[in-house]
C-alpha cells in the first residue's frame, strides 16, 4: 500500500518553494500572460510579489494579480498603504529573483539607463538578486538599434534576456516581439535560481526515451518509453546548477530551457552521442530505454506484404552503459516486471555501476508514460533506498541526492 506521508513529503519539495519572486509587469497587451506566470509560480509555492507600472494597470487591474498570488500588489513607489513604502528597497532585498515580464521598450530603456522613477525600476536598480527580462513590443521597436543597444548593455551586465519570440503580434503582423510563454519563463527562473546549487560546475549527461531501430523507410522497432523520467532528471540537474546534455531518442516532449539537447534515433546514434558527451562529464544518467536488438538489415524500400510468413532477423545492439566507462558517476536504470531487486542488482554488478535505479513496470501507476514513479535506488556496496510513489521530478531529485553524495565522496577521497 502507498505510504501517504512519504508521498506527500516528496510532493512538497520543489525548486521554487519558499522563494521570493518579484514579478515586474509593464504596459503591454502581454500582461494577461503574466497573470498565468504569477499563478503557476504561486502553485509551485513561490512567494510572488507583483509590481505593476501604471501603464500595466491600464491593461489588467492589480486586484487580478492579488487574487492569483494572495499577496499585495505594488503599483507606485509612494503608496502609503504598502508595507514596503517606508523602505522603498525592501522588495529589492527580499527578492531571490526579479522577473520583468512583459518588459516594454520604455522600461528596458529606463533600466539600461539606471533610472529609478518608479517602484519597479527602483527595485531593479537596488536588487542584488538576478534579474530576468522578457521583452514584449512591436517588431520595429524591437529591431530599433536603440533597443538592441539597451539589450546588449543589459546582457553585458549579467541580466538574463528571454525572447522575444516570433509569431502573431497584437498589431496584426507576424514578427519578433511576442513575450515568451509561461513555461519558458518559469524554467528560466528555475535555471537562474539553481546557479550555485550542489551540481554547479558539473557536467551531467542524461539519456532519455526509447530508441527506434528501422525496418524499412516507414517502420521501426521501438518501445513504450515516454522519456519523462530522463527529462525530469535533466531539468532537476539544471535546477541544481549543472551544465546538462540531454541525449534524447524520439519523444514528444519540448526541449527543456537551458539544457543542450541532442536528438538521436537509433541505439548506434545514441552510443556515438554518449561517447562524445562523456569526454568531460562528471555524471552519466542512462535512463533511455535502448533497444537490445535491431533488425539485422533495414530495407531501403518499403517492405511489401505477401502471403508467406515474414520472419525478422534481429541482431544485438551495443550496450552503451556497459561499454562507455570513465572517471564519472555511472547510473543505470532497470525496468523490471519481476524479481525487481535481484535483477537490478545483477545489472549493477555486471556493468560495474555506481548506482542503479529499478522500477516495477508491471504496476499501472508507475508504468510507461506515467507522471509518477516508485523506485528502488541501489548503490554499489549494497546500500539501498526505497523511494515511494511521487512525481518523477521528485524522484529525479532523490536520485541526484545520491549522485551528489557520491561526487562529494570522490573529492574527499
Ligand atoms: N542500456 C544501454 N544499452 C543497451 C541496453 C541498455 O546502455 N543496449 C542501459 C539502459 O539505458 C539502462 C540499463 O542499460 O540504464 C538497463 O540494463 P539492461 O541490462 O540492458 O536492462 P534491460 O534492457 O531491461 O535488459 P533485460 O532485457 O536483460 O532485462
Amino acid at each position: 500500500m502507498m505510504n501517504t506521508d512519504e508521498t506527500m513529503k516528496g510532493q512538497g519539495e520543489g525548486p521554487l518553494e519558499g522563494k521570493t519572486v518579484v514579478l515586474g509587469v509593464t504596459g503591454s497587451i502581454a500582461v494577461y500572460k503574466s497573470l498565468d506566470v504569477a499563478s503557476k509560480l504561486t502553485q509551485q509555492k513561490a512567494f510572488v510579489d507583483v509590481i505593476m507600472s501604471q501603464a500595466a494597470a491600464e491593461f489588467v487591474k492589480p486586484i487580478s494579480f492579488r487574487a492569483v498570488t494572495g499577496r499585495q500588489v505594488l503599483t507606485d513607489m509612494f503608496d502609503l498603504n504598502s508595507q514596503f513604502s517606508v523602505e522603498h528597497v525592501a522588495l529589492a532585498q527580499a527578492a531571490n529573483v526579479v522577473v520583468v515580464a512583459p518588459a516594454t521598450a520604455n522600461t528596458i530603456a529606463k533600466i539600461a539607463a539606471g533610472m529609478a522613477d518608479n517602484m519597479l525600476c527602483c527595485t531593479v536598480l537596488a536588487t542584488k538578486a538576478p534579474v530576468i527580462i522578457a521583452p514584449a513590443m512591436n517588431v520595429d521597436m524591437w529591431d530599433n538599434s536603440i533597443t538592441q543597444e539597451n539589450i546588449a548593455k543589459l546582457k553585458h551586465r549579467g541580466f538574463t534576456i528571454i525572447g522575444p519570440g516570433h509569431g502573431w503580434l497584437a498589431e496584426g503582423r507576424i514578427g519578433c516581439g511576442r513575450m515568451v510563454d509561461t513555461p519558458e519563463i518559469i524554467d528560466t527562473i528555475k535555471l537562474v535560481l539553481g546557479r550555485g546549487g550542489d551540481l554547479a560546475g558539473r557536467h551531467v549527461v542524461v539519456t532519455a526515451g526509447g530508441t527506434q531501430e528501422p525496418l524499412d523507410p516507414v517502420r521501426h522497432i521501438s518501445n513504450r518509453s515516454s522519456g519523462k523520467m530522463g527529462y525530469a532528471l535533466a531539468e532537476a540537474a539544471r535546477d541544481r546548477g549543472a551544465r546538462v546534455t540531454l541525449i534524447a531518442a524520439p519523444v514528444s516532449l519540448p526541449n527543456p530551457v537551458g539544457v543542450a539537447v541532442r536528438r538521436v534515433s537509433t541505439a548506434q546514434d545514441m552510443y556515438e552521442a554518449v561517447s562524445q558527451a562523456v569526454s568531460d562529464a562528471d555524471v552519466l544518467l542512462m535512463s533511455a530505454a535502448v533497444a537490445d536488438y535491431r533488425p539485422a538489415e533495414a530495407s531501403s524500400e518499403k517492405i511489401k506484404k505477401g502471403e508467406a510468413e515474414l520472419v525478422l532477423k534481429l541482431t544485438r545492439t551495443r550496450d552503451i552503459l556497459d561499454e562507455v566507462r570513465g572517471n564519472f558517476v555511472r547510473v543505470g536504470f532497470a525496468a523490471e516486471s519481476q524479481d525487481l531487486v535481484a535483477s537490478a542488482e545483477k545489472k549493477l554488478k555486471k556493468k560495474d555501476l555506481d548506482l542503479i535505479v529499478a522500477n516495477d513496470i508491471s504496476r499501472e501507476d508507475t508504468g510507461f508514460g506515467a507522471d509518477m514513479n516508485r523506485v528502488v535506488i541501489m548503490e554499489r556496496g549494497g546500500k539501498r533506498e526505497d523511494v515511494p510513489l511521487m512525481p518523477k521530478r521528485q524522484v529525479a531529485d532523490r536520485i541526484l541526492d545520491r549522485v551528489t553524495a557520491l561526487l562529494a565522496k570522490r573529492v574527499t577521497g
